[in-house]
């Protein structure tokens, strides 16, 4: 008779052969900093994230290092917005300082990534510049987004995440980073970024002003071959990393991308996931810790190697002294 318990029967036999483990490394934490504020301030539904003033970042970001977490994921946010979104390329806007304060105080020791996408520049909210009939304009958004992700290589990042879900924007954007000297900021595309109601809670981190959906450029969360034609363009135009969004929703999305590319995969717990588990756990539904781990492990399973998430260094501090 087989007996597949034998492999459970002690923690020790589990641990060695778990086939899955969580490492700080591969965390990435989404930082969201704020123009004009003066201290740290918690940001309405979503649970236990903070916006940052450009003073308490340093701090943020030396948290960071000290766990050994993979990088951050900076995300700006202006206190007066436009029609163009025109505070996302500017040499002293809120993103562009934040990346260099970011740049300087992680010395290369970690990685910094900012987020390259209007949304948060706007005054409508979309991700990109609108034409005469209010709909979102392809290619004039490409421009805005290479002139930004140049300003953000020029204040030092490391990464650029592209979220903004504009056809060629990997390739409009890897063009403007080479003609511009830039030939090592690599590219993180959200390949598969689906039209989510998952992101609620990060329109409030970001202030969000947006009426209406962004259903015209993510994708309709019905769909799963389509995100491999998503990704395969993104490969092609020369992405350095994959990002799949949501996450616990699209495992199968997820898996297939790590199956279908040879660039490293990652995926978002985003706002909406993350509030979905510390409802659960302030409820007494499950343990916190247990269901956070559960949950990261789960995406690490199917494919991610790469997490961003809004627990990373919590998780870090955890997995230092690992059960
Ligand atoms: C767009 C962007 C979004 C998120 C990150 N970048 C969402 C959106 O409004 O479409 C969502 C992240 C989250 O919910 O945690 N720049």
């Amino acid at each position: 008779m087989q007996h597949p318990r034998r492999l459970r029967h002690t923690h020790a036999m589990r641990r060695l052969v778990r086939e899955t483990r969580l490492h700080p490394a591969q965390l990435i934490l989404p930082v969201f900093v704020r123009e004009g504020l003066t201290a740290p301030r918690d940001i309405p539904g979503l649970t236990g994230v903070k916006q940052y003033d450009l003073g308490s970042l340093p701090g943020v970001v030396n948290d960071a290092l000290a766990l050994g977490i993979g990088g951050v994921m900076l995300f700006g946010v202006p206190e007066t917005r436009d029609a163009t979104g025109s505070g996302s390329c500017a040499v002293d806007g809120i993103l562009t300082r934040a990346v260099a304060i970011a740049a300087q105080t992680s010395g290369g020791n970690l990685v910094v990534m900012a987020d390259v996408c209007l949304d948060e520049f706007t005054d409508h909210g979309h991700c990109g510049v609108l034409d005469a009939h209010g709909n979102v304009d392809n290619d004039e958004t490409l421009a805005h987004y290479q002139k930004m992700a140049t300003v953000l290589a020029d204040a030092g990042v490391d990464v650029v995440g592209l979220s903004g879900m504009m056809d060629g924007q990997v390739a409009a954007v890897r063009r403007a980073l080479d003609e511009s000297g830039h030939i090592n900021t690599a590219i993180l595309a959200y390949a598969a970024k689906y039209a989510s109601v998952m992101y609620g809670p990060f329109r409030n981190a970001v202030e969000s002003t947006l009426t209406g959906d962004r259903r015209t450029y993510q994708q309709d969360p019905a769909n799963r071959r389509e995100a491999r034609r998503e990704v395969a363009l993104d490969v092609t135009e020369g992405a350095d990393i994959i990002l799949v969004k949501p996450a616990l929703t699209y495992l199968d999305v997820l898996t297939d991308t790590a199956a279908s590319t040879d660039v490293p995969v990652g995926a978002y717990l985003v706002s909406g996931e993350h509030v979905m588990v510390e409802a659960g756990a302030a409820q007494g539904a499950f343990d916190r810790e247990a269901a956070i781990l559960e949950t990261l492990t789960g995406l690490a399973r199917a494919g991610a190697q790469l997490i961003l998430t809004y627990w990373a260094l919590e998780v870090a501090l955890w997995l230092k002294d690992p059960s």
